[in-house]
C-alpha cells in the first residue's frame, strides 16, 4: 500500500499517516500548519491533478479523510458545507477513480437515523441531519460506480489527546480542571481508538477490499457509560479525583437539528475480513487514566476535582 492521505493534519488523517509512515504515505493540511510535510490544499479550489504535481509516487489508494465535519456546521451552512463535503468531494473521487486508483472515503454512523441499532454494513442510509445526508450522498454516489472503491464508516472516534476534538481527551481536560460533565445516557455509539481505526483502515486496503465497511468498536455504549468509565479509571489511580458525571438526555441539548440518538454499528463484515485486534473502551480509558494520572509527580500540585464538582 502506497497512499495519499488527504486531511493528514485532522484526528484520523493524522493518526493514518503516521501508521504508515513517510515510506508509505503522503498527506495534505488545510488550515493547520503545526504539523510539517504536509501539502496544502484546499477542497474547494484544488484538483487531483494539484495534488500529484506536488507529490508525486505510485499510489494504490488515495484516502480522503477531510472535510468540514462539525455537524453544527453544516446544519448552518449546508450550501458552503456541501460544496466541500459533496461537491468537491465527488470531483475528486472521480478524479481519483479516472486514474485507476482506489479511493478510501471516510464516512460516518450518521448516514443513519438513530432510531434503532448496530446497523448493519449494507442497511439503506437514512439521514436526518445534514452532515448525515452529505456523507450519504457521497456513498450513495460510490455505490452506482464500477470501479473499485472502499468506504469506511466510523462510529465516535476516540484517544487520550487533548488538544484535538476526542471527547476521552476533552474530559480529561474537564478532570484536571475539576468541572463536573454531563453526558447522554440515551446517545448510543461503537467507539474506537483512533489508532485501532487507522490499523484497521489500513488492513482493509491492504487486503484489498472494497465496499462499504463499517469500522467501529466492539461495543455499544452510551456517552454517559464511556464518561463514566473514564472517571471510574481516574478515580482508581487518584481516589481524591471529586468530579462528578450527570446523567441527561440528547435531547436537553440545544442543537440546531435532532441529533441521531442510536448510532452503534455491526462490525461483523470488517471483523470477518481482517483481524485487527479493536481495544474495549475500558482497556482504551484504563490506558487513557495511567497515561494521564498515572504518575503521582505528574498529578502533583495540580486541582483534580475538589470543591467543584
Ligand atoms: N472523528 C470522529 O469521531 C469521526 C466519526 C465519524 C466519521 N468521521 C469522519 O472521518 C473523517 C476524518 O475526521 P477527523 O475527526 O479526522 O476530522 P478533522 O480532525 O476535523 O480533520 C479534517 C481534515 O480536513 C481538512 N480540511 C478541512 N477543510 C478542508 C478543505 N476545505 N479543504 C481541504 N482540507 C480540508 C483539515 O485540514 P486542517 O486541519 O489543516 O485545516 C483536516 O486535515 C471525516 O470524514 C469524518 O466525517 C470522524
Amino acid at each position: 500500500m502506497r497512499a495519499l492521505v488527504v486531511g493528514a493534519s485532522g484526528f484520523v488523517g493524522g493518526a493514518i499517516l503516521s501508521r504508515l509512515g513517510p515510506e508509505r504515505a503522503v498527506g495534505t493540511r488545510y488550515n493547520n500548519s503545526a504539523r510539517h510535510g504536509l501539502a496544502r490544499f484546499d477542497a474547494a479550489r484544488n484538483g487531483f491533478a494539484d495534488l500529484t504535481r506536488v507529490m508525486r509516487g505510485d499510489f494504490s489508494h488515495v484516502i480522503l479523510a477531510h472535510g468540514a465535519i462539525n455537524p453544527e456546521l453544516c446544519a448552518e451552512c449546508p450550501v458552503e458545507t456541501g460544496k466541500i463535503n459533496v461537491e468537491s468531494m465527488i470531483r475528486l473521487l472521480q478524479e481519483i477513480l479516472d486514474a485507476r486508483i482506489t479511493p478510501i472515503f471516510l464516512s460516518t454512523d450518521y448516514v443513519f437515523d438513530g432510531t434503532r441499532g448496530l446497523w448493519e454494513d449494507d442497511a439503506a442510509q437514512c439521514p436526518n441531519t445534514e452532515y448525515g445526508r452529505q456523507k450519504a450522498a457521497v456513498e450513495q454516489w460510490l455505490q452506482a460506480r464500477s470501479r473499485p472503491w472502499l468506504v469506511v464508516r466510523l462510529s465516535k472516534v476516540v484517544s487520550g489527546e487533548r488538544n484535538t476534538h476526542s471527547v476521552l481527551g476533552q474530559w480529561v481536560d474537564d478532570v484536571f480542571a475539576g468541572k463536573s460533565m454531563q453526558s447522554a445516557t440515551d446517545q448510543i455509539f461503537s467507539p474506537l481508538h483512533v489508532h485501532d481505526v487507522a490499523e484497521s483502515i489500513i488492513n482493509l486496503a491492504e487486503s484489498g477490499r472494497t465496499g462499504i465497511y463499517n469500522v467501529a468498536g466492539p461495543e455499544a455504549l452510551s456517552r454517559y457509560e464511556l464518561n463514566n468509565l473514564l472517571v471510574a479509571s481516574i478515580k482508581a489511580l487518584v481516589p481524591q479525583v471529586n468530579v462528578v458525571v450527570k446523567p441527561c438526555s440528547l435531547r436537553d441539548i440545544r442543537f440546531r437539528e435532532h441529533r441521531p440518538l442510536n448510532t452503534s454499528l455491526s462490525i461483523k463484515k470488517a471483523a470477518a475480513a481482517i483481524n485487527t485486534k479493536l481495544r474495549p473502551m475500558a482497556q482504551v480509558c484504563s490506558e487513557i487514566a495511567e497515561e494521564h494520572f498515572g504518575t503521582p509527580n505528574y498529578c502533583a500540585g495540580r486541582q483534580l476535582g475538589g470543591g467543584r464538582g
